[in-house]
């Protein structure tokens, strides 16, 4: 048996979007066939049925029109794509509609605000990848944020990892190629939530990337760019735009910018230091909880709260660029007043950034139309209130602001706002002429109709007479059984009902034709107004867009101001001396959550001197970790334009901040062990400069404890002797604080502790020199431990260092390993030998 002709339709379809699970629009549904039909029915728990008999029965499920999008969330989230095809035309009277895809959704192509999380970028990214170089662009269509970068790196999926940190992308454009690539694969699929999609290994080639490129911005060269001389960002972007015109179905207009990222204006910032850094999600359930994000974002708007997330994973590198931020920040510090009135504006903001790209792709609504209007009327405001403000960055975010009052006005004359009478049309009065005169027939002729009714009854003596509508007749008189004696002779009886009898007249009809003609037309011509003010809008996306980055920026600097004032921020002065001196820093996280006991300050003085390596011991709960991390944070703060949690800051520019935590600390990982542990050792002793901060947060502990201390002390001493980075090193081997006396740069610091009567008390504040114990029975005991217990563990201890060759002061097996000679000029090899630890 041949198949209907809306299923050979389906099966044609189907060819061009085989990844795709295809919703094919009937009517008030979008049905799924065949296999499709079975996966939805599983992942979206809907019932399973089956269209046509016999052989030409195949199984069906389908959604109803109406709740599509939420359908389509749930199919997205679980990385796959669904494939729109709809209805392109009316119904014909005879044969098939036509139908056809309209666009492809999937996880890094979604513009819809039901679909998306406002406070986070969408980011679809593509990578090259060739040898030790790496390609990369990002874009977010639903802002039209559009990057790319190349860089060169002897290990380019770490770096992988490491920019993708960043972006945290929803969707990954591969060539088909780098399929096979399984350290690459894996290396995304444990770290990252994304759908990675094979794309053809063409549409990565340079010549097409680049013609693509040139194509799309209608431009000769891509000179102003900046991506000419990096050939595989180039084709990583020329990718990102194929793809998003495929699934689009069309050109990508509101993507009017490519910017190169040159990865030497930022700070180095490594997956395992956002993570550990607790920078975005806490470490715990990966939520923003106890985040440094969350303790900066106060923002005002959507866009401020994107924008925020980037600069936090992106601190500059350069002073200028820094002290340009810091200067907005204090100057609206003062201001207190003035903050106030931008704040108060910025509220009523709406989200131009993302709205634009919806009224570019004509998914928007007159809500998005008129959000546009009441910003754009704002700016101006915004505006005049920076007119005092004297800084540079100030003053850009000034020029930027511009109103666009002619597209002020359009929407003003052509959109009825929301809050004028409730009214189905969206176009209002005196807009369009044509408009106007359909207008009024109709409400002549329904005027008419309207009187019909008494004019009828008084003319025929029923009372009960009745002008009515329904779909199927239209207008019609209806009169009941008792009185069809006095139905006059023009009318024209239609339909018999039990009690009553429906008539219409020529003249009623003529009048509802009237009316219906004109109803449609109006909704015709409505539309076609709309969409030419969206095209008029349109016109200005790229100033649009402007705005909207001008207002992001100032959200931010407004509500660093703010907190610095709340949380008593001070701010840093930038040097290029490699000295770090903090005067009474605080942890900006912890200082919020500590409930029972104030936050201490902490004083910390670093640099490539003396000071470059502090050993930092002290009992277990007494805030090791805590002052090691405040130190990176404060110097993170710093170089993205926030004030800092402390008295007084001097930094010096950090080119990478690396932070390690000991294995059995870092509870989240999956893989937590010490081979992680020790990778992620070697990337630092790898790419540390003197520039650099370090963090080492009892690094050694995930493994037996001569091997960690040797590793320990073999690190410290390479960081020391090779590199000269600043590094701060948490440690529980005490042996390691014997160091100082080896080492000219290194110092032992411990945070101390009062001892009364058996039972600690935690002072959290940094000394200098190394701890005399290692207080582990007293924490114990803090802990609740049943004092038995803690009784027999003291004489243990006591029994052990006793007899024990290797005492907790350590001073026997520091002088042990001090006669092991050096070997000199080991620079690389040195690691291999290091970390080729077999266990
Ligand atoms: N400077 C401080 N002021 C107040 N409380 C602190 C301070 N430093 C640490 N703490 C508290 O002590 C807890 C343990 O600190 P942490 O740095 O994890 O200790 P360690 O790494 O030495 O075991 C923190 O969670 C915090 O509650
Ligand atoms: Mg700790």
């Amino acid at each position: 048996m041949s198949k209907t002709p809306m299923m050979q339709q389906f099966y044609e379809v189907k060819r061009k979007y085989k990844d795709a699970i295809l919703f094919f629009r009937v009517g008030d549904f979008y049905e799924t066939f065949e296999a499709d039909a079975k996966l939805v029915s599983k992942e979206l728990d809907i019932v399973l049925t089956a269209r046509g008999a016999g052989t030409n029965r195949v199984p069906l499920a389908g959604v109803p029109y109406h709740a599509v999008d939420s359908y389509i969330t749930r199919l997205i989230r679980k990385g796959y794509k669904v494939a729109i095809c709809e209805q392109m035309e009316e119904p014909p009277a005879k044969g098939i509609v036509k139908r056809d895809v309209v666009r492809v959704m999937t996880a890094g192509t979604l513009i819809e605000d039901s679909l998306l999380n406002a406070k986070e970028n969408n980011y679809l990214a593509a990578l090259v990848m060739e040898k030790s170089k790496l390609g990369l662009a990002f874009a977010d269509i639903s802002t039209a944020e559009f990057y790319c970068m190349q860089v060169q790196d002897e290990d380019p999926i770490a770096r992988l990892l490491m920019e993708f940190s960043r972006f945290d992308p929803k969707e990954c454009l591969i060539p088909e190629y780098l399929m096979k690539n399984e350290a690459l694969i894996s290396m995304l699929n444990q770290n990252f939530e994304l759908t990675i999609s094979p794309y053809e290994e063409f549409q990565f080639s340079y010549d097409h990337a680049k013609n693509t490129l040139l194509e799309h911005f209608q431009v000769l060269s891509l000179e102003s760019f900046g991506c000419e001389s990096s050939p595989l960002a180039l084709q990583a972007a020329g990718a990102i735009i194929s793809y998003l015109q495929e699934t689009q179905r069309g050109p990508v207009q509101n993507i009017q910018q490519l910017k190169t990222y040159h990865l030497d204006d930022y700070m180095f910032l490594d997956a395992a230091s956002i993570r550990n850094l607790e920078l975005i999600k806490n470490m715990r359930d990966g939520s923003p909880n106890g985040t440094l994000l969350q303790v900066l974002s106060h923002t005002n708007t959507s866009m401020g709260r994107r924008l925020l997330q980037n600069w936090l994973l992106h601190p500059l590198q350069n002073p200028t660029h820094i002290n340009e931020r810091l200067d907005g920040v204090s100057e609206l510090k003062e201001h207190t007043l003035l903050r106030a009135e931008i704040n108060e504006l910025l509220t009523q903001a709406a989200d131009i950034e993302r709205l634009i790209s919806r009224i570019n792709y004509k998914r928007t609504n007159v809500k998005d139309v008129l959000g546009l209007k009441e910003t754009l009327i704002l700016v101006p405001q915004i505006s005049n209130l920076l007119n005092t403000t004297t800084c540079a960055i100030l003053n850009r975010i000034r020029t930027s602001l511009k109103g666009l009052p002619s597209i002020v006005q359009l929407i003003d004359a052509a959109i009825i706002s929301e809050s004028s009478e409730k009214t189905t049309y969206i176009i209002k009065q005196g807009y369009n002429e044509d408009l106007d005169k359909l207008r009024i027939s109709v409400k002549d002729g329904k005027k008419f109709i309207g009187e019909l009714e008494s004019k009828e009854q008084r003319r025929t003596g029923i009372k009960s007479l009745k002008v009515r509508f329904n779909k199927v007749f239209g207008y019609y008189i209806e009169v009941t059984k008792a009185n069809l004696d006095s139905v006059p002779k023009d009318y024209i009886r239609k339909q018999t009902l039990v009690n009553a009898e429906r008539f219409i007249t020529p003249e009623l009809k003529e009048y509802e034709a009237l009316v219906l003609n004109n109803q449609d037309q109006i909704t015709e011509l409505e539309k076609q107004l709309f969409d030419e003010v969206l095209d008029q809008i349109c016109a200005h996306t790229q100033e649009i867009q402007v705005i909207a980055n001008a207002l992001a920026q100032l959200d931010i600097l407004v509500n660093f101001a703010e907190i610095a004032q709340r949380y008593n921020y001070n701010r840093p002065q930038m040097t290029n001396n490699l000295t770090i001196e903090i005067t009474e820093g605080r942890h900006p996280v912890i200082e919020q959550i500590v409930m029972n006991e104030p936050f201490i300050p902490n004083d910390i003085r670093m640099d490539c001197e003396n000071h470059m390596l502090l050993i930092i011991t002290g009992p277990n709960m007494a805030g090791k970790s805590t002052i090691l991390r405040q130190t990176a944070l404060i110097c993170l703060m710093a170089q993205i334009g926030s004030f800092v949690p402390a008295k007084k800051a001097t930094l010096s520019i950090l080119d990478r901040i690396f932070t390690r935590i000991g294995a059995v600390d870092d509870l989240t990982r999956r893989q937590s062990t010490f081979m992680v542990e020790m990778l992620e050792t070697a990337t630092i002793l790898n790419q540390a400069t003197q520039k650099s901060l370090i963090i080492l947060d009892e690094i050694g502990r995930g493994t037996a404890t001569f091997d960690g201390l040797s590793i320990a002390w073999a690190v410290a001493e390479y960081i020391h002797d090779n590199i000269g980075a600043k590094t701060l090193f948490a440690t529980h081997y005490h042996e390691l604080t014997e160091l100082d006396s080896f080492l000219s740069g290194t110092q032992n610091y411990n945070i101390a502790v009062a001892e009364s009567h058996g039972k600690i008390h935690f002072l959290r504040k940094v000394v200098p020199g190394a701890a005399s114990k290692s207080y582990g029975i007293q924490v114990a005991k803090l802990a609740g431990l049943p004092s038995v217990v803690t009784e027999r563990a003291k004489e243990i201890l006591t029994q052990i260092e006793q007899q024990s060759q290797f005492q907790l002061a350590g001073t026997k097996i520091s002088r042990e390993i001090r006669k092991i000679p050096k070997k000199k000029s080991l620079k690389t090899s040195t690691q291999k030998t290091l970390f080729d630890v077999e266990y």
